[in-house]
């Protein structure tokens, strides 16, 4: 197989669908092995399917990232099934979305174990199998929302801020181990969680329509436009280039 990633073994949680299904498509057919790490088993099967069919090497594996156990048995079968990981994109998250003052203490607990605690084990169940390989490259999926806030969104924008700084600090410490770690950073994107993002802000009065976007990042986002500046950021071409955040928003964070 050639391609970006020829010889690669990538796992790519929340691959099913959206950007991480557009990742896990694109990844793929750049020769990498791909392994999915999602709790939509259904989506899962059907992106496998697909990438199978093109004629790409891919194979799922239900789990909760938030979950210890769930991450650590989907990470040593990953390995079991294509060998040592050398490509990790911490992609899976969600959002609430919701008045700070009717947030629960439930809903801060369990959006950051989703956002947060999952990069968290997720990453530390593939570096040894890195470190064993000799070296790879981490993408983490933060957002706009790291650096703008958005009304409703103050548990979401928290978590990110910690994806963003998540992705720095491995960088630093496994510079010199020849691991890379980068974030990208989406802005609004046509995926389930965007449209669903959108439809939620506009119901609670925040202007997220058609011409409010137009003025932010000029339209909506495609996955696909998302999965290639990981697909960069996961490769060797981008060799020199760790603890960055690549902001893939049509210039949304430069106005
Ligand atoms: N779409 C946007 O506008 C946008 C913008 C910036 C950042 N993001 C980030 O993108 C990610 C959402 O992905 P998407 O927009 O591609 O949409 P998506 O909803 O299609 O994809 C999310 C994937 O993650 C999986 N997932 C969610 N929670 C999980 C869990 N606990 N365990 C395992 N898998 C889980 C889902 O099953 C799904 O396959 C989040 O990290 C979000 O913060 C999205």
């Amino acid at each position: 197989m050639t391609g970006r990633l020829a010889g690669k073994v990538a796992i790519i949680s929340g691959g099913a669908t959206g950007m991480g299904g557009a990742a896990s498509k694109l990844f793929a057919a750049e020769g990498a092995k791909v392994a999915i790490v999602d709790r939509n088993e259904e989506a899962a099967a059907a992106t496998v399917a697909e990438i199978t069919a093109a004629g790409g090497v891919a194979a799922h594996f239900v789990a909760d990232v938030s979950d210890e156990v769930q991450v650590n048995n989907a990470v040593a079968g990953a390995v079991a099934r294509f060998g040592p990981v050398t490509v990790l994109f911490n992609h899976a998250g969600t959002i609430v979305i919701k008045p700070f003052l009717d947030t629960t203490l439930e809903e801060w607990d369990w959006l950051h174990a989703v956002n947060v605690r999952s990069m968290y084990l997720m990453t530390r169940a593939v570096i040894p199998h890195m470190l064993g390989a000799g070296g790879g490259s981490i993408v983490c999926t933060s957002s706009i929302s790291a650096v703008a806030a958005t009304p409703m969104e103050v548990l979401y924008d928290t978590t990110k801020g910690a994806c963003h700084m998540f992705a720095r600090a491995i960088a630093v410490e496994f510079r010199d181990r020849n691991i890379r770690c980068n974030a990208v950073c989406p802005g609004f994107i046509r995926t389930p969680h965007g449209l669903h993002e959108v439809d939620e802000l506009q119901k609670r009065g925040v202007d997220v329509s058609e011409a409010a976007m137009q003025a932010a990042q000029g339209r909506i986002g495609e996955p696909e436009e998302v999965a290639r500046a990981a697909l960069f950021l996961a490769s060797d071409e981008a060799g020199f280039i760790t603890g960055t955040h690549l902001f893939v928003d049509n210039g949304f964070t430069a106005i």
